[in-house]
């Protein structure tokens, strides 16, 4: 089978392309990738030489290019996860979330339509569901209510999505998860950051009072999930994908100083995110009856296991904080996609 991923070189893409290589023997991957700060080769440096794995530069938001790597590749399935994903970002500059997610989404769309492909997944988040009170939980036929530029532009890309299968009978699927983590997340979401940061016995800035809710997930088991969803889910139908691990803010940060062995005197409370959802929880009954999927990994373990990898990666780190991690663009590409 051939699978044209995207964004296969950020956090939850590369998890995604590592998993399925090693699972699928026949598989045959093209990762389409812009490099952006967010995409970093070096997390797919074991797939160097692998004759099933292929990358190629290019940016969504350039819809000429993008017809032509479909083209070129003729994917079986395509599963979309390049975006904009960080929501402080997309406070202090929406635009790349709107140019990316949307119309980057959109020429995507246009471009398997062209060629045809038997499922186009979309990988979305919970965030597009807005913010819930202290009990509930999302489902599929939850009403929209993007709070975010991030989860507005995730949402307005979801609505694309189904819009092509109802009008043009494209396959799509659509993947709502919530909160990853786990190796290779960018250091500048909550738990990545709060890791570093304690292990260098810096301030751990939580926002708030620190009583937002997110529910947690093991990117292994996200991307299981996606798979289950691209060979088995139904054309035209969403599924909402979650951790089951419904946590405070500020009890994640005190699980990773305990994790790390730092003081929890380092924790610190700052002015909260504008418009900060307060809750998220995802109700997967969907997806664990109709595909058998459900989350595998305890918070606790795959904390345990994440502060691990950051601990076993220290070049890693420092690649990526020092800016080094992007020399590789430059050297292959001359830095441009
Ligand atoms: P990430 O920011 O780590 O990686 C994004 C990747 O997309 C990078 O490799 C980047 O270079 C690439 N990219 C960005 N703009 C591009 C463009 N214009 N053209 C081509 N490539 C481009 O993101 P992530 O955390 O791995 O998230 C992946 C997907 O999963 C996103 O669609 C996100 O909305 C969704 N999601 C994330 C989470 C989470 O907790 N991180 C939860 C649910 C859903
Ligand atoms: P984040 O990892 O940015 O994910 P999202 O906003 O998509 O849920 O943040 C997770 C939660 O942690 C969110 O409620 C905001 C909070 N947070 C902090 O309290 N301090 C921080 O430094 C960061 C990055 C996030």
């Amino acid at each position: 089978m051939k699978v044209l991923v995207t964004g296969g070189c950020g956090f939850i893409g590369s998890a995604a392309i590592l998993q399925w290589m090693a699972a699928e023997e026949g598989l045959e991957v093209l990762n389409l990738d812009a490099l952006t700060y967010a995409g970093n080769p070096e997390n797919l440096a074991s797939l160097e030489g692998n004759s099933r794995y292929h990358f190629v530069l290019a940016d969504l938001r350039d819809a000429v290019r993008t017809l032509q790597v479909v083209q070129d590749f003729r994917p079986d399935r395509v599963v979309h996860f390049a975006a904009e994903s960080h929501v402080d970002r997309s406070i202090v500059a929406p635009g790349d979330f709107i140019q990316t997610n949307i119309v980057g989404t959109y020429h995507l769309l246009e471009a398997a339509r062209a060629v045809g492909v038997e499922r186009f997944v979309h990988v979305s988040t919970d965030e597009v569901f807005g913010s819930l009170g202290p009990t509930g939980a999302f489902t599929e036929v939850t009403p929209y209510a993007p709070n975010s530029p991030y989860s507005a532009s995730k949402a307005s890309s979801d609505h694309l999505v189904r819009s092509y299968h109802h009008t043009y009978g494209l396959p799509t699927v659509i993947t709502n998860c919530s909160n990853n983590y786990g190796p290779r997340q960018f250091p500048e979401k909550l738990i990545p950051l709060m890791i570093l940061n304690a292990m260098d016995d810096k301030p751990l800035p939580v926002y708030g009072d620190g009583q937002n809710v997110r529910d947690w997930i093991h990117v292994d088991d996200h991307v299981r999930g996606v798979w289950s969803v691209a060979t088995h889910g139904r054309p035209g139908e969403t599924y909402c994908l979650g951790g089951a691990s419904e946590k405070t803010n500020l009890a994640v940060v005190e699980a990773i100083c305990d994790a790390v062995g730092a003081s929890r005197s380092l924790i610190h409370f700052v002015p909260d995110r504008p418009g900060h959802d307060f809750r998220y929880a995802i109700d997967s009954s969907k997806a664990r009856s109709e595909l058998g999927w459900a989350p595998s990994r305890s918070f606790e373990d795959g904390l345990a296991d994440t502060v691990a990898w950051y601990r076993a990666n220290p070049a890693w780190v420092d690649r990526v904080r020092s800016g080094v991690y992007r020399e590789w663009m430059e050297t292959h590409y001359g830095g441009r996609a």
